[in-house]
């Protein structure tokens, strides 16, 4: 049942929508049904089966990474919700893995990767979230700013499950910008940034560029962020995408980056848990504090840390075909060599 990498490559994808049960009778949560992936809860854990192994996860840590996988469309590369259970962006559809990068379940065969077409895929993963999101747990918030996801079904809370990240229409502050700048929309400063400051820059331009000139205060923009590890894109130039965003405790999954990637921390602390991509083996530590620049490799997987709500930059690279590119080997997986 080991699937190697061509086997992978040759995946049929699957079409099929998922199938959703009546509410359990006792904990009264649906269970969703895509392929031959099963996904059931009860009041503590998340039970994910399939045909080779069962898979038992913390409930809210198993929907922190969930509610994430489909806020960002399945994201760059592989989204792991620990050492085992994830899914991989491939654009055109998304395989959906037990194991399949984690050594210890390669070397037994119990790995398995099933291939979905992204569209069926994304609405089995947000029907879920509907379902089994109670009211007062919000995924996206911070642990110490949200109720618990535990205990039988109460109610929903379909106003977080649908939260959508803010995309800017145009540079911020010029006008048409909307709706990205968060104090409009009426977003108090978070309690851990009380003491940025909130004022806007002062901008004096030439005769004949009135209108055409703007700056905004980011630090005022990324303080009142009701969200935690969801990046905002506030700039796009060609490929190149600026993505804000606050962070506080841990980001739910392991990323694994099918590209490099650029962390700019603008205040406070992150601790970046490194590890090898393929094999989930740990490779380093590395803690940055406000101002230090990263780049983390495009074969690694990293999880961060935030032990108080800090503001990170994250510079992504969205030039077409780049995976690709980097899993050929033509491009190597560091942005230079010393
Ligand atoms: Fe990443």
């Amino acid at each position: 049942m080991a699937a190697t990498a061509e086997q992978i490559t040759d995946l049929p994808v699957l079409t099929e929508a998922h199938r959703e049960s009546a509410p359990h009778p006792v904990n009264g949560y649906k269970r969703f049904e895509i392929g031959s992936f099963r996904f059931e809860r009860d009041e503590y854990f998340a039970r994910i089966q399939c045909p080779t192994v069962t898979h038992v996860m913390d409930v809210e840590n198993f929907m922190r990474s969930m509610i994430r996988d489909v806020a960002w469309g399945f994201f760059y590369g592989w989204v792991n919700f620990d050492e085992v259970f994830g899914t991989v962006n491939n654009y055109d559809s998304v395989d959906v893995f037990m194991g399949a990068y984690n050594q210890a379940y390669k070397d037994s065969g119990t790995d398995f990767t099933e291939r979905f077409e992204p569209g069926v895929l994304q609405a089995c993963f947000k029907g879920l979230m509907l379902d089994w999101t109670n009211a007062g747990f919000n995924p996206f918030a911070a642990p110490l700013e949200t109720g618990s996801g535990r205990g039988p079904k109460n109610g929903s809370n379909d106003e977080a499950v649908n939260f959508q990240r803010e995309l800017a229409d145009r540079f911020v502050s010029l006008p048409g910008d909307t709706p990205i700048r968060s104090d409009e929309n009426g977003r108090p400063v978070n309690r851990q940034f009380a003491d940025v400051d909130q004022s806007e820059p002062e901008v004096h331009a030439e005769a004949g560029f009135e209108g055409q000139l703007a700056a905004f205060n980011l630090f005022k923009y990324l303080s009142r962020s009701p969200v935690t590890w969801n990046p905002s894109i506030v700039s796009i130039v060609r490929s190149s995408a600026y993505c804000p965003t606050s962070e506080e405790h841990i980001l739910p999954v392991d990323h694994g980056n099918d590209r490099v990637e650029w962390f700019i921390q603008m205040s406070d602390e992150i601790t970046w848990r490194v590890a090898d991509k393929d094999s989930a083996a740990p490779m380093s530590v590395v803690t940055m504090k406000a101002g230090d620049v990263a780049c983390m490799p495009a074969d690694i997987r990293h999880r961060g840390f935030s032990p108080k709500r800090s503001m990170l930059l994250v510079w992504e690279n969205l030039t077409p075909g780049l995976e690709k590119r980097y899993a050929s080997g033509e491009l190597p997986p560091v942005p230079a060599t010393f």
